[in-house]
Order: C-alpha cells, then structure tokens, then sequence
C-alpha cells in the first residue's frame, strides 16, 4: 500500500489569518491564491502489516513527526486499517530559507496517504481533509488559480479551482532575504490574529475585497489586481503588528525591497509585492517584465536567491 504525490506550494493574493475554529482550521476568512511551479513538497507514504512503527522523514531530517502522525492517524481512521506508516517528504525548495512549506507538504501528504490507504477521494474531499492539516494546503489541491471558501462547517470550508495554471501568464519571483528560519510560526500567529483591535474592521470589509479581485482576475486588469493585492498583504503585516504580542516578520532588506518595488513601477515597470508569515517577499510581475525585474534585484547584496513561478496545477500522484 504505497503512493507517491507532488504538490505544488502557493501564494495567497487574499490572505487566510486567523481562525474560528482552530481544530478544524476553518478561516475568518475566505481566500485566493495562484498554485507556483518551482516550489513543490514530493512525498511517499507507505503502510505496510510488516512495520513495527511509524516513521516519518521531512528533508532527510526526522521533523513534525507528531503533526505529520495526528493527521495520519484521522487517515487511518478513514480507511479502517490500523497499519504503521513510513512517510518520506521532500521539498524542492531550501529547506532553512524560511519559505511555507505546510501548503504544499500538507497537500501531497493528503493526496499520497489517502491513495496508499485505498482510498478515493474527489477533490473537494481531498481539499477539506488537507484544510485539517494546514490550512492554506487546502489550496495546493485544486489547480491554477483557486478560491478557498470559507465556509461554516468542515464539509463546506474547501478550495476550488477558479481557472486552470495557463488562464494568466503572471509570475511570482519569490525573493529569499535570509537564510534564517521564521521566529513565529504562522499557526501561532493564527491564534493572536483577533487580538489586533484592526482584525475586525478587515473581516467586515473582506468579503467586498474577494469579490473586487475575482473581478480583476476575471478582466486580466494587472494593474488594478496588482495595487490590491499589495495594499492586501500591507493589511495582513498591519495586523500582525498590531497584535498582542506583536509580530514582526519583516527583515531590514524587506523594506528595502518593497521600496525599490515602487521605484520600479515609478520608472513604468509594473510590478507589486505580497508578503506571507516571513522576510521573504513575492513579486508579482507579467511574464515579459520577468527578465527585466531578476537583472534590477542582481543589484542587492542582502537577495540570497530569486525563485521564479509560473501558475502550476494543484496536487498530482505520480
Ligand atoms: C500568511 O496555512 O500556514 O501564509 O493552518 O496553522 O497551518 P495553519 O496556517 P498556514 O497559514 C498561512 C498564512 C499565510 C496566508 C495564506 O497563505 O493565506
């Protein structure tokens, strides 16, 4: 009883932060993201009556074995079998930088499990199963651009796919500014989210704001996508600030990137930028501004690396 699946990781234009039902991981908030093609999870799973005991490999490093292992054990529950699990993971991407890697690691382990334990799932089953294990995994199911709904329950806080990967030739150049790993880990931040006497404000306004983007998606107006989406990831880190205890994901070339992103557009280059639970900063940009973009960064000694992502499909066994 063995599969293997790879998924891709993603990167939310409206942000999941917060949640109203911490168990089940069902947001304050619907979502939308764009599934990237270079950064991806590829996990084995393998149940065998032979194994004497679970083990679970992230990176060739034994890590979050009991996270990996609790959301085995509802797996197992699922199918009825009782056998131990050998779980092997591994991203494409650097494991230290300090990238999320909880969407696309959640996503291939649902997909992968549930196949090893004979189980068929559709995608909405797969995408709420994998929402239980991170909650921005439930995005890395479906394909291309995705909405994740809200929802009230655990049958309907899923993600569906709004338009497959080849809908809009936009990028993501990811910009890796440290090598360290994040302080606070984005589920805590989860949990002080309500805490920000701001946090009520963006959830009376977001459902507005989903509707605007879907919008602008559905036009292909890049500019207008691009300033909202920026303003966005603007009003998650305010926030995050303003939370108690407070928390400060930026790193001093953060804001340094995120200056020359305005002087770039000042000089007609458009190009916006997102910001997850991290330093790191995603630009967004057309495909044909790609190129022109990477040889302005090469100038800033504190970029460890430049990733560049297309929209992907969702998760696939292979
Ligand atoms: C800032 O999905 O990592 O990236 O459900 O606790 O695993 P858990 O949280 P996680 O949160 C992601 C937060 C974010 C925004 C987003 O991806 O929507």
């Amino acid at each position: 009883m063995k599969a293997t699946a790879v998924a891709p990781a993603n990167i939310a234009f409206i942000k999941y932060w917060g949640k109203k039902d911490e168990n089940l991981r069902l947001p304050e908030n619907g979502s939308i993201s764009m599934n990237l093609s270079n950064l991806h999870t590829t996990t084995a799973v393998e149940f065998s009556q032979y194994f004497t005991a679970d083990s679970v490999e992230i990176n060739k490093n034994k890590g979050e074995e009991r996270r990996v292992i609790n959301f085995i054990n509802k797996i197992r529950k699922l199918a009825k079998i009782s056998y131990k699990v050998k779980v092997i993971s591994q991203n494409n991407f650097p494991t230290a930088s300090g990238l999320a890697s909880s969407a696309s690691g959640f996503a291939a382990l649902t997909l992968a499990a549930t196949a090893a334990a004979g189980l068929h799932l559709s995608e909405k089953e797969l995408s709420i199963l994998a929402r239980v294990g991170s909650g921005s995994a439930c995005r890395s199911i479906p394909d291309g651009f995705v909405e994740w709904i809200e929802g009230n329950s655990n049958e309907t806080s899923y993600a569906i796919s709004l338009y497959t990967a080849d809908y809009w030739d936009i990028v993501d150049i990811v910009v890796i500014v440290s090598e360290d790993e994040k302080d606070v880990s984005s589920t805590h931040g989860h949990e002080i989210a309500t805490t920000s006497p701001f946090f009520q404000t963006r959830i009376a306004k977001i459902k507005e704001k989903i509707k605007k983007l879907k919008n602008f998606i559905k036009e292909k107006n890049f500019q207008k996508f691009g300033e909202l989406i920026e303003a966005e990831a603007l009003e998650l880190h305010t926030i995050m600030l303003t939370s108690t205890p407070s928390l400060i994901y930026w790193h001093p070339a953060t804001i340094k990137i995120m200056k020359e992103v305005k002087k770039l557009r000042q000089k007609d280059l458009p190009v916006y930028f997102t910001i997850d639970a991290g330093p790191h900063l995603h630009l967004i940009c057309q495909k044909e501004n790609t190129d022109k973009i990477a040889i302005k960064l090469k100038q800033f000694r504190e970029i460890n690396k430049i990733i560049v992502n297309y929209a992907a499909v969702g998760a696939r066994l292979i």
